[in-house]
């Protein structure tokens, strides 16, 4: 029900999971300083972007809604336009939005959006643009409220940053160093969740194996993992992002002895050549990367393990393609989030000679993304006939008759039931996988864990 007192105001979201959540924080922020949602852009008296950088197409669907927010401020005046996230921490668009898009009234960072409704009451009373960008040298936010989008699954934050500085990559320039939260803090919050039936959380940063490396405490990702792993009521620990060179022994025996830490591994491979990983300033070797891979299976059996991959960086010959292939063969990835190389201005990448065609940019992302379906197809069809604790979390987006899921190897699975199944752990056997979703039917009544 909508209160007509109320302004209205939408958030547009793009990139990864951690502006996902920034965005659950602005949405319960501006709430709290009397705003009200709406999922209809067009109606919004405040419109918030919270963009990403990451690769060019994103920057271009973001100016594209930039010209059609134009528009509508033409038409209602009284329109707020916030924009913040990584492409507000690049010189270049601040420069663009001073000269070229002044109807934004708002331009803020990824360190202070916890200060955006500060930031719009402002712009409000002195009716002028304003700018603060930080993604630096601000003190990192204690527990926010937060306006979870699942009531299954929830998001939270544990490193903020990224020092790692690979050479293709935006991400160092955008969210500055890295900052982890205090152990203690993050429990808290973890515990509260659990209290309030959440079943699963995912721990996000930009590389979470950085855990506590900056903390005076004696604290690293894996002993947060065993507090973490304690906390009754929850069913599912899982996190994102990790740097295969940072995935200790440690680390791995603690995920194979926990009870909640899903078994399974998302690892950016990036490029199977070592000519390549070394320019893209990776800090492993192929053969590094498989030992790691083959430590992971022996350690946690029936584990998944998925990975993004670039294709076309600067130098790529075709014998480096061949290498990326030939790795993903041998390691057999559950699933890759496959990609053309972007140059990012500012990155060192974006000096290097940017020399393959985009005709065979495109030829090597299609034959990558064939081998590695097939690969995907072959090893969810090893679920059929077996049965797997699924999450549910809420009717399937393409058929709303059934309900979808997923198992602890990450695998979306799709099954029919008559009750309110939202947020239940359930056992489904596997009658029938395909590449991106298996289907399934319900064993037993609900599942009675005591967790
Ligand atoms: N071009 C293409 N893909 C990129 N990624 C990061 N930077 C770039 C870029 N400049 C990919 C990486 C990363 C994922 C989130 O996006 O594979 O892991
Ligand atoms: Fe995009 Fe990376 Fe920024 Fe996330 S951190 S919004 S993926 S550029």
């Amino acid at each position: 029900m909508q209160d007509k007192a109320k302004k209205l105001m939408h958030i547009s979201t793009y990139g990864c999971q951690m502006n996902e959540h920034d965005s659950e924080i602005m949405r319960a922020l501006l709430e709290e300083s009397g705003y009200q949602w709406t999922d209809n852009i067009h109606e919004a008296d405040l419109v918030v972007i919270n963009t990403c950088s990451v690769r060019e197409h994103a920057e271009k669907r973001v100016l594209g809604l930039l010209g059609n927010l134009k528009h509508q401020k033409e038409k209602k005046p009284g329109l707020i336009i916030a924009l913040g996230g990584c492409m507000a921490q690049n010189p270049e668009i601040q420069e663009f939005i001073r000269k070229k898009a002044p109807y934004v009234d708002v331009v803020f960072g990824t360190r202070n959006y916890h200060k955006l409704p500060a930031l719009i009451k402002e712009a409000e009373e002195t009716m002028s643009n304003v700018f603060e960008p930080t993604c630096e040298d601000e003190e990192i936010p204690g527990i926010l409220p937060v306006h979870y989008a699942s009531r299954v699954k929830a998001y939270v934050t544990i490193i903020y940053g990224c020092n790692n500085f690979c050479t293709y990559c935006i991400v160092p320039y955008t969210r500055g160093r890295e900052k982890s939260r205090p152990p203690k803090e993050i429990y808290e919050e973890v515990v509260r969740l659990a209290d309030q039936g959440f079943l699963e959380v995912m721990l996000l940063g930009q590389n979470v194996n950085s855990y506590g490396k900056d903390l005076e405490e004696d604290i690293n990702f894996a002993k947060l993992l065993k507090m973490l792993d304690r906390i009754p009521g929850l069913a599912r620990i899982r996190y994102t992002t990790s740097h295969p060179r940072d995935f200790t022994d440690e680390l791995i025996d603690t995920i194979a002895d926990s009870e909640k830490v899903c078994e399974h591994f998302h690892l950016p491979l990036q490029a199977g050549s070592n000519n390549i990983l070394k320019k893209m300033n990776r800090g492993y070797t192929r053969e590094d990367y498989f030992k790691l891979t083959e430590k992971i299976r022996q350690r946690v059996p029936g584990a998944s393990i998925t990975t993004d991959i670039i294709v076309g960086f600067p130098g790529e010959t075709d014998e480096d393609f061949l290498e990326t292939l030939d790795l993903v063969r041998r390691v057999r990835f559950d699933a890759a989030y496959t990609f053309i190389y972007s140059p990012r201005y500012g990155t060192p990448a974006a000096k290097m000679k940017d020399d393959i065609s985009q005709e065979a940019k495109k030829e090597r992302l299609k034959e990558l993304n064939q081998v590695q379906n097939q690969i995907t197809l072959e090893i969810n069809q090893a679920y059929e006939g077996k049965t797997f604790e699924i999450l549910v979390e809420g009717r399937s987006k393409t058929n709303s008759d059934r309900w979808s899921g997923r198992t602890r190897t990450n695998k979306i699975v799709v099954f029919d039931g008559e009750e309110d199944l939202e947020g239940k752990l359930v056992d489904v056997e596997i009658e029938c996988a395909r590449t991106w979703t298996l289907f399934g039917f319900l064993k037993n009544e609900q599942k009675k864990r005591n967790l």
